[in-house]
């Protein structure tokens, strides 16, 4: 009887239940396909501070693509926020083979090869146009962000985009690459676990009010502008200014989902895949066991700015990736998967190196606190292949340097001393 009774409530409610199973299985291939995306891409990044390069005047003539030229420079437009140890160089040398391929003209620091950091930026850091030029196309060079001068040099249809790391990655990172130069960090420079030692008594080293010591803490809501060292700002505040970035920035990717950004601002630059492909420069030789989780939550209590931030924009950047569609990412990132695995085939002599190995114009700048590796190319490419793998490689001092040089006729002008 119970049975019966069962069978047709089940018949009467068909509808519902079809629904009902129907959406679970929905959610559950939607979860699955979420996790196939979730997979990480490894990889550390560090960049460098300014100083002198061995000017690089020539290099082989790039890749002719029968798009470059005029009928480009009212089209693609770019600011990218290079924030300090994210991934942002290899993103960074992405857009100047974009950038020379399509001869754009790009937005150089007056001195050297950042705006002024850590000053906030200003037009007067900028560079005149190049004769000729209407409009500057590309900007990507360190600053701090500063919206209304940046929006004052680029046109107003620019894309803007950054990137963004899990701030325990990020902040080791920037402690072991600036040990020698943030004040905060200096006096630990010979300390057996220098990072624990700073942590523990971060208020006896760490000074808010030099600006020279905004890597020491939230770095990357300091190259975003924002002012996290200062103790607690409110809340609502706060709020007010993620908000802000959001409106700011079309895109704000996030270095553990490296790829799915870049096919995020293809998707936004329209880009040819194969201009996304990429080795990742600025790699540090790793020594010793990865970050113990203690030491991860004693960083993250200490950049609780940089957490929010980070939070904040990963949960918008997998929005992104659903509007996108799970399905066409997934399958995109097959097929870039597959072209990275073959672009290192043909171009790279092996694994990275370190810098003894490799030749001057491929050598990247070295802190000296950190080992900075770089690649060395195959033997036996051929021209084509060997214009496209030497830009790919090169690293940023030396291809900043090139593209100045190719844009103005001259050297880059170094710092002026005072
Ligand atoms: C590249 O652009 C510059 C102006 O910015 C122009 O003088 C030059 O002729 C262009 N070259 C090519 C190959 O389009
Ligand atoms: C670290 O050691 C070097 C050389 O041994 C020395 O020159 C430097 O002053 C030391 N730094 C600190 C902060 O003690
Ligand atoms: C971020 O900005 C986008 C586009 O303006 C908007 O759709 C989205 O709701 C915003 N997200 C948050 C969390 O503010
Ligand atoms: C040269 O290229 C060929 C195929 O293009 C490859 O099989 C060979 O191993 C290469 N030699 C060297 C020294 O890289």
């Amino acid at each position: 009887m119970n049975c019966f009774c069962l069978s047709v409530a089940i018949w009467r409610h068909r509808s519902w239940l079809l629904a009902a199973i129907f959406l679970f299985l929905l959610l559950l291939l939607r979860q699955l396909t979420r996790q196939e995306i979730l997979r990480l891409s490894p990889g550390e990044e560090l960049l460098s501070l300014p100083r002198r390069s061995s000017p690089t005047r020539t290099l082989p003539a790039p890749q002719v693509t029968g798009r470059a030229g005029q009928e480009e420079q009212g089209g693609l437009s770019v600011v990218f926020l290079k924030t300090h140890k994210t991934g942002s160089s290899t993103v960074q040398n992405i857009l100047f083979r974009a950038s020379e391929r399509r001869n754009l003209t790009v937005a150089f620091p007056l001195y050297s090869y950042q705006f002024a950091y850590p000053e906030c930026f200003s037009r007067a850091f900028v560079e005149d146009l190049p004769p000729g030029a209407l409009h500057f196309n590309l900007l990507c060079s360190h600053m701090r962000l500063h919206v209304g001068e940046v929006q004052a040099v680029m046109p107003s249809h620019s894309v803007y985009l950054t990137i963004l790391r899990h701030p325990a990655q990020t902040f080791e990172s920037v402690f072991h690459y600036y040990l020698n130069v943030v004040p905060a960090f200096q006096p630990l420079a010979n300390h057996s676990s220098p990072l624990l030692a700073f942590l523990e008594a971060s208020a006896e080293h760490y000074n808010a009010q030099d600006a020279s010591n905004g890597l020491a803490k939230n770095p990357m809501a300091f190259d975003l502008g924002l002012n996290p060292g200062q103790e607690e700002a409110a809340t609502s505040q706060w709020t007010r200014e993620l908000e802000r970035l959001n409106q700011t920035f079309q895109l704000v990717m996030i270095a553990e989902h490296f790829d799915e950004s870049l096919l995020l601002a293809r998707d936004l630059l329209g880009l040819d895949m194969e201009e996304l492909v990429y080795v990742r420069l600025n790699v540090r030789h790793k020594k010793g066991p990865p970050l113990s989780k203690a030491l991860a939550q004693k960083i993250q209590a200490w950049n609780w700015f940089d957490m929010q931030l980070y939070k904040f924009f990963q949960r918008i950047f997998w929005h992104k990736v659903e509007r996108y569609g799970y399905m066409r990412m997934k399958r995109e990132l097959d097929a870039f998967r597959a072209l990275l695995r073959e672009t290192v085939t043909t171009c790279l002599a092996g694994d990275s190196v370190g810098p003894e190995d490799m030749v001057d114009a491929l050598r990247p700048w070295q802190p000296g606190s950190v080992t900075i590796l770089g690649y060395r190319l195959k033997q036996n490419l051929t021209y084509a292949q060997y214009t496209s793998c030497f830009r790919m490689v090169l690293p940023e001092l030396q291809y900043h340097a090139y593209l100045y040089y190719r844009q103005y006729g001259r050297d880059m002008r170094p710092l002026p001393t005072t």
